[in-house]
């Protein structure tokens, strides 16, 4: 692969426009090219269309000078050393990665010169789908896996801290080249097959499911023998073999990956004949807890049907606006359609979620305006997503919540202080308290 000339990215999505911005930051230059005008006019005016940390600071430095914008793909391709596709691949109700955006992207390229530059997915997809792009291109461009391990809210930062650089490609030379782009960033490269790194991304997702329904089964049982959970996971987390990261019990793991990405996997797998028995259980085990966090919370109120639940948090996790696989998207509605109001509040995510569930329709629904109008009125707080501002003092909650009930998933308050004050505190796993 060459070693000069500008690096296309096509898609400015979380993936596409972070890689871009960062690349930039690196020193590279980039073409940006996305297919929805609007996006292209809002970068290019230097705004930054998804909430993520750092990432409006790069683009203000970099749009306009070392990364241009484009909406057209001929003129954003040509000539560049490497074009990165950073296309959605979301999931279809069976499981099956959505390819129509890869496809529709590939008959465009198949009719450009794609002479001496290299194609490189980083978008996630399936198994078997880098051999598929090669063979669509005539076996004449290099193709190279790259998958990327990017955290919502944290993007930037794991742009240029990975743990590891994945290149995937028979051809080696187009491999390390575009792992040469990655100059700088101190990780470990592994170069594997296509197949190879296409599966280490899958597996790598779903392992983090995997570990984080553990961990929230674990909290259940904890909940049922009277032990606490904390101190569990932390002994659990402290053999090296295990690793304490993603241990927190929580309403469940969302975003736009872990779900997706778990699925895609046993999917693909079960087209080559493998049944993969973790994954399913996963899934299950994640939508158990969601269904034992209203249970939990009817069983304090004594049913749902016609109280006020305040809801604190509605993004899939703190940091970000993104309510994909959220667990507010899976339990809102369920309150609702219980006969409960909701108030809601979340300080990033409360337009996309009235956008998502449209007020005129959801008449039980009303978005607060900040945390406190939220518990106005309301008989119990559900807190859902760990913002810092959620771990609020107890006794402040107590003075502006209705009633007494808190049900608190991700074990943000201290269950004796919240006690202390006369609250009816429910956390995660609290089993020896009896606050589970
Ligand atoms: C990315 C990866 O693509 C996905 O495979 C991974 O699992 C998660 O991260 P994401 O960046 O979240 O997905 O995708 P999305 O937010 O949907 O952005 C994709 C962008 O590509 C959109 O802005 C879309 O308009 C754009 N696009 C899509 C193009 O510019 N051209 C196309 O042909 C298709
Ligand atoms: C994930 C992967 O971490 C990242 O490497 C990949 O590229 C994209 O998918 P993301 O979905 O942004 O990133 O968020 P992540 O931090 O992984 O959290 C996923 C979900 O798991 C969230 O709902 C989060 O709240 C939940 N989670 C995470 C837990 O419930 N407990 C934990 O200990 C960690």
């Amino acid at each position: 692969m060459r070693t000069d000339g500008d690096i296309a990215i096509v898609g400015a999505g979380y993936v596409g426009l972070t890689s871009a911005a960062c690349f930039c930051e690196m020193g590279h230059r980039v073409r940006l090219v996305e297919v929805n005008p609007h996006r292209v006019s809002q970068i290019r005016a230097g705004t930054c269309p998804i909430y993520e940390q750092g990432l409006p600071e790069l683009l203000r430095r970099h749009v306009g000078d070392r990364l241009a914008v484009y909406d057209d793909l001929a003129a954003a391709t040509a000539g560049a050393r490497a074009i990165f596709v950073c296309v959605g691949t979301p999931p279809r109700a069976s499981g099956a990665p959505d390819l129509g955006a890869l496809s529709g992207l590939l008959s465009e390229l198949a009719r450009l010169d794609l002479d001496d530059t290299v194609v490189v997915l980083k978008s996630t997809v399936p198994p078997g789908t880098n051999r598929m792009v090669y063979e669509a291109l005539g076996k004449q461009v290099p193709v190279v896996s790259n998958p990327e391990f990017l955290r919502e809210g944290t993007a930037v930062w794991d742009f240029f801290h990975p743990d590891r650089v994945v290149v995937g490609s028979p051809d080696a030379e187009a491999a390390l080249g575009v792992a040469g782009l990655y100059a700088g960033v101190d990780a470990p490269l592994l170069v594997t097959g296509w197949e190879e790194a296409e599966l280490i991304k899958y597996a790598t997702n779903s392992f983090l499911a995997i570990k984080i329904s553990f961990a929230n089964e674990m909290a259940a049982l904890c909940e049922a023998l009277g032990a606490e959970a904390p101190d569990v996971l932390k002994g659990l987390g402290l053999d090296h073999r295990v690793g304490a990261q993603f241990l927190r019990p929580g309403p469940g793991y969302g975003g736009s990956c872990l779900p997706k990405d778990i699925k895609g996997l046993a999917w693909r797998a079960r087209r080559a004949g493998v049944k993969l028995d973790l994954l399913a259980a996963a899934e299950r085990a994640n939508a158990r807890v969601r269904v034992r966090l209203l249970e939990k919370l009817s069983r304090e109120l004594g049913g749902l049907a016609g109280v006020t639940v305040a809801v604190w948090g509605l993004a899939f996790k703190a940091g970000t606006d993104d309510l994909r696989g959220a667990a507010s998207g899976d339990l809102v509605p369920r309150l609702l359609e219980a006969g409960a109001r909701v108030r809601a509040y979340d300080p990033a995510a409360g337009e996309n979620f009235a956008a998502l569930f449209p007020l005129e329709e959801h008449p039980g629904l009303m978005i607060a305006g900040d945390q406190w109008e939220a518990l106005h009125g309301a008989d119990a707080l559900l807190i859902l997503t760990e913002w810092d501002a959620f771990a609020a003092p107890p006794l402040e909650i107590r003075r502006h919540l209705g009633g007494r009930v808190v049900v608190d998933s991700r074990n943000l308050l201290d269950p004796d202080q919240a006690a202390s004050v006369g609250l009816v505190y429910r956390g995660t796993g609290r089993g020896r308290l009896g606050r589970g």
